[in-house]
C-alpha cells in the first residue's frame, strides 16, 4: 500500500535499537566501530550500507534524508549544514571550468553573490532569465550551458515560475534542471513531478518551522546525488546529527503546520488586499495574482510568503516596520513567529532601485512570513502599524 504524505513524514523512522524506543533517538556520534578488519574493509569499500563517519552519514542524517525524499518523490539526497551549503554543495559537484547556468532573475541574495561573485572565480557563469517571461530562458542557453535553476515562488516578490515549462525545457536541451522548493515545502509543491532532477531546501525555514536549527538538502535523480554526496563527503559540509534529528521531528508535523500557515496567510493577503494605505498585495491564491493559473496548478495551496506594496515607498516602509508591535522583525522566514521585512532599506538596500526593480522590489514592499498566531492577532498588529502610517 503506497502510504499517503503524513504517514511517510511520521512512520518512515530509523530501525529501532535494542531499547525498543518509540520515537528514533539521538546518535550524537562522530564515528562508528567495526568488528574486526574484513567488516572494516567491507564497509570502506562499500559492499555493505554501514555508519563510517558523520561526515560521511550517521542515523540521524540518513533518517531525515529519507524523509525528505519521501516527500519529495526523489530516489536519494544528500543533507547539509545549511540552506547555502546545499546550493553550494549542488552547483560545486557538478560543474567544471567553462559551464555555464541558466538562472531565474529573483534568486535569494546568497545563491546570487554564488552567481555573481564566486562560481567566476572557477570560470562558471550565468545568464539570466525574466521570471515574467519564461520563455527568455530558451534564448539564454549556450552550448556550454549546464544547469537550468528557479525558485518558486520567489523571494521577495511571490512571483511563481512554471515548472512544468522549465520541465519540458531542460528536457529538450538535456540540461539538469534544479529548484529550490524552500518557499512552497514538498507538502505545497513537488517539482520531481514536473522534471525537475534536483530539488534543494533550506531545511531552516519551514521544514524546522519553528525557527532553531540550520539545515539544508538536495534530493534526486540517484546518479546526480551520487557526485553530490561524494563533493560534500569529501569537503565536510555536513549536517549535524543533532540538527537531524530535530529536523526529522520537524517533518513529522509539517502538513499541519502548513496547512495552518496557508490559512492563516489566505486570510491575511484577503484582508490587507482592501486596505486603502495598500497598492496591492501578491499571494499564490490570491486570484488577483498574475500568475493564479500556474499556482492552482502547480501548487496545493498558497504558502506563507505575502508581499504587499504600501502608498508612500521607502519612507513609509520604515515607519511600518517600526509601527510594528507584535511582529518579528528579523531576516528569518517560515517560522511559527509571523515576520515582517521591508527590502528596500535592509536585506537589499545595496542594490540601486533599477536594480531592486529587476527582481521586482519595489520601494515600498512589504515581506510577510505569516506565522502560527491566531490570524486575529497578527491581523490586529498589522493593521494598527497600518492606522499609524
Ligand atoms: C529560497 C532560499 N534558498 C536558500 C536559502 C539559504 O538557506 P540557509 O539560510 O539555511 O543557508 C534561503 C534562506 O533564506 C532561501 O530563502
Amino acid at each position: 500500500m503506497s502510504k499517503k504524505f503524513e504517514t511517510k513524514a511520521i512512520r518512515d523512522q530509523l530501525e529501532r535499537s535494542q531499547y525498543l524506543e518509540h520515537s528514533s533517538p539521538l546518535y550524537l556520534t562522530s564515528s562508528f566501530v567495526f568488528e574486526d578488519d574484513e567488516d572494516m574493509r567491507a564497509a570502506f569499500a562499500e559492499e555493505k550500507d554501514r555508519n563510517i563517519y558523520s561526515r560521511f552519514t550517521n542515523p540521524n542524517t540518513s533518517e531525515f534524508i529519507s524523509k525528505v525524499c519521501a516527500m519529495e518523490g526523489a530516489a536519494a539526497g544528500v543533507a547539509y549544514a545549511t540552506g547555502m551549503g546545499a546550493v553550494f554543495g549542488t552547483f560545486a559537484a557538478l560543474l567544471k571550468s567553462g559551464d555555464h547556468i541558466v538562472s531565474a532573475r529573483s534568486v535569494f541574495g546568497s545563491t546570487h553573490s554564488l552567481f555573481t561573485k564566486f562560481l567566476p572565480q572557477w570560470n562558471i557563469t550565468t545568464s539570466y532569465f525574466d521570471v515574467s517571461q519564461p520563455e527568455t530562458a530558451a534564448a539564454a542557453i549556450q552550448p556550454n550551458t549546464k544547469i537550468i535553476y528557479a525558485e518558486t515562488p520567489t523571494n521577495p516578490g511571490v512571483d511563481l515560475i512554471d515548472l512544468e515549462a522549465l520541465g519540458a525545457l531542460a528536457k529538450k536541451h538535456q540540461l539538469i534542471l534544479v529548484i529550490d522548493n524552500c518557499f512552497a515545502t514538498p507538502y505545497l509543491q513537488q517539482p520531481i513531478k514536473y522534471g525537475a532532477d534536483l530539488v534543494i531546501h533550506s531545511a531552516t525555514k519551514l521544514m524546522d518551522g519553528q525557527g532553531r536549527v540550520l539545515g539544508g538538502v538536495t534530493v534526486g535523480n540517484k546518479d546526480l546525488i551520487r557526485t553530490l554526496y561524494l563533493f560534500a563527503r569529501n569537503t565536510g559540509s555536513a549536517m549535524s546529527p543533532f540538527n537531524a534529528w530535530v529536523l526529522s521531528k520537524s517533518l513529522e508535523t509539517l502538513a499541519v503546520r502548513v496547512e495552518k500557515h496557508c490559512e492563516n496567510a489566505l486570510q491575511l493577503a484577503t484582508a490587507l488586499e482592501q486596505h486603502p494605505k495598500i497598492n496591492w498585495v501578491k499571494y499564490p491564491f490570491l486570484s488577483s495574482h498574475p500568475q493564479y493559473n500556474i499556482a492552482k496548478k502547480q501548487m496545493l495551496k498558497g504558502g506563507n510568503i505575502i508581499s504587499f506594496e504600501l502608498v508612500g515607498g521607502l519612507q513609509k516602509g520604515k515607519q511600518f516596520l517600526n509601527a510594528i508591535r507584535m511582529c518579528s522583525l528579523s531576516s528569518n522566514l517560515g517560522d511559527t513567529r509571523t515576520i515582517v521585512t521591508h527590502p528596500a532599506s535592509t536585506t537589499h538596500s545595496k542594490l540601486e532601485p533599477e536594480d531592486r526593480l529587476a527582481v521586482g522590489i519595489t520601494d515600498g514592499l512589504i515581506r510577510l512570513s505569516v506565522g502560527l498566531e491566531h490570524v486575529d492577532d497578527i491581523k490586529e498588529d498589522l493593521f494598527n502599524a497600518l492606522e499609524a502610517l
